[in-house]
């Protein structure tokens, strides 16, 4: 069967040849703005082209002819993440339904799960809206080196709430039994919301890969169900149109778990609804301006016990500079000459832990040098102000020349009030810090 007939087996045939005519015309470029960096209207100032999302906030559809915000600077350090606007209705929708917010908000010590989650488009976008506050969360996923890039993608957007693991996690789930309040699962998928960009991908597919990647997702999904606590949420994606791996996923795996059921989204007439799962979505081309993408949610019902914290309160030979940084309230530990601070919401001891939560620094021999991510986690308010020209020269990695009434040491530098990294300022001369591999 190939893909026009694997649609036609199951939606209308005017539906199909929309979402067909749809892949032929030129995709919509869009990004995600982190409003903790910089305020909406000061980001359409700069850059008077975009177009706000017609319902999503701080999202933008632009031109890549006006503007290459893949390689700016304000991606580099986090001020935007550029991502299709059919992945953003996964945080869309986990910030925006009232059984979901109700819930987050009145919880305390959420404890999130984004399994396969690099290079974390879903969970950035999420941990951009405001419902995320309560949560800490584990971004994990299989391979390694996209687990990298997930790391990065972290960094630069400065959260302190983000455990980064790499872990088959269908092997270990049942250490974390009843464990998460929210599990994103975006799983692996033919892709045919890929097919407008990959003529080749297109061209390989198969029923036999669909069947293939059913069979991966309904084990990811009964993992994810088993790791749920209860009264918590999974939102289960793909971006493949196939019902194989979307609505014939769910009703298999809801038949076995009488405690799980489907949460009714919202409607909208962008969405589309089939009517063997009528509470999930499917967002088509032709109807929704992105790629596609279909979401469910599921709910497992019983009550949650409130989680109770173990705070450390162990005095450390880096205290001081805590105190320094006003930083003396997170929970924090040293891993090879690392500091980290999380939560210490999870026993991390069973999984295989790339990055412990917040980078602060490294602390070697009483020596402490701040890290990229502590730059980007912290405001600007102290920050050394760069002019245009001192801003391009840090930018290239040159040290730059600044009078200054300071004390020698390191200090966070910004232009426009957004952090670019640290600087450590030495007798009229600003050392760069900046990393090696965003210079330009
Ligand atoms: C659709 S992509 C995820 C995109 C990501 N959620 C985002 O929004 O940027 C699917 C991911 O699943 C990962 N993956 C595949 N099998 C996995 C498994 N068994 N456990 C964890 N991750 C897996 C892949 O490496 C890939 O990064």
């Amino acid at each position: 069967m190939n893909f026009e007939e694997n649609l036609l087996s199951y939606l209308p045939k005017d539906v199909v040849k929309g979402i067909l005519g749809a892949q032929q015309k030129e995709r919509v470029n869009s990004l995600i703005l982190n409003t903790r960096k910089i305020k909406s209207e000061d980001f359409v100032a700069l850059f008077p082209k975009v177009k706000k999302h017609p319902f999503i906030n701080n999202v933008f559809t632009y031109d890549k002819n006006d503007y290459q915000f893949g390689k700016s600077w304000l991606f580099d350090n986090g001020v935007i993440y550029l991502i299709d606007t059919s992945s953003l209705l996964v945080s869309y929708l986990l910030s925006t339904e009232k059984q979901l917010v109700d819930y987050f908000e009145s919880k305390k010590h959420l404890l999130g799960l984004d399994m396969c989650s690099a290079p974390g488009g879903k969970l950035i976008s999420f941990l951009l809206s405001s419902t995320s506050i309560n949560f800490e969360f584990i971004a994990n996923d299989l391979n390694f080196k996209r687990v990298i890039e997930l790391e990065k993608n972290v960094e630069r957007q400065g959260f302190d709430n983000v455990i980064i693991a790499n872990n088959d996690l269908e092997k270990i789930d049942s250490n974390f039994e009843n464990t998460f309040d929210l599990i994103i699962l975006d799983a692996p998928c033919s892709g045919s919301a890929m097919f407008r960009k990959n003529e080749q991908a297109l061209k390989e597919r198969s029923m036999n890969k669909v069947l293939k990647f059913q069979s991966i997702q309904k084990r990811l999904l009964s993992s994810a169900i088993k790791m749920l606590n209860k009264g918590g949420f999974i939102s289960y994606s793909t971006c493949s149109f196939s019902k194989e791996e979307n609505e014939d996923v769910i009703l298999d795996i809801i038949k076995s778990h009488p405690d799980i059921e489907v949460i009714d989204l919202s409607n909208n007439k962008q969405f589309y609804r089939h009517s063997s799962l009528p509470q999930a979505i499917h967002l088509f081309p032709n109807l929704y301006q992105g790629e596609g993408q279909f979401i469910c949610i599921l709910h497992k019902k019983g009550v949650r016990q409130e989680r109770q914290l173990k705070k450390s309160n162990k005095s450390t030979q880096y205290d001081n500079i805590l105190k320094e940084l006003n930083l003396s309230f997170l929970n924090t530990k040293l891993i090879n000459e690392e500091i980290f601070a999380n939560n210490n919401i999870i026993d991390l001891s069973k999984l295989n832990v790339i990055k412990p939560g917040l980078d602060i620094g490294t602390y070697n021999k009483g020596i402490f040098t701040p890290s990229f991510h502590l730059a980007h986690f912290l405001d600007s308010t102290s920050s050394i102000k760069l002019n245009e020209e001192e801003f391009k020269s840090y930018l290239h990695g040159d040290q730059i020349k600044k009078e200054l009434n300071l004390k020698n040491g390191f200090y966070t530098v910004s232009y426009l009030d957004i952090n670019l990294g640290y600087t450590k300022y030495v007798n009229g001369q600003l050392k760069n810090f900046y990393p090696k591999g965003l210079r330009h």
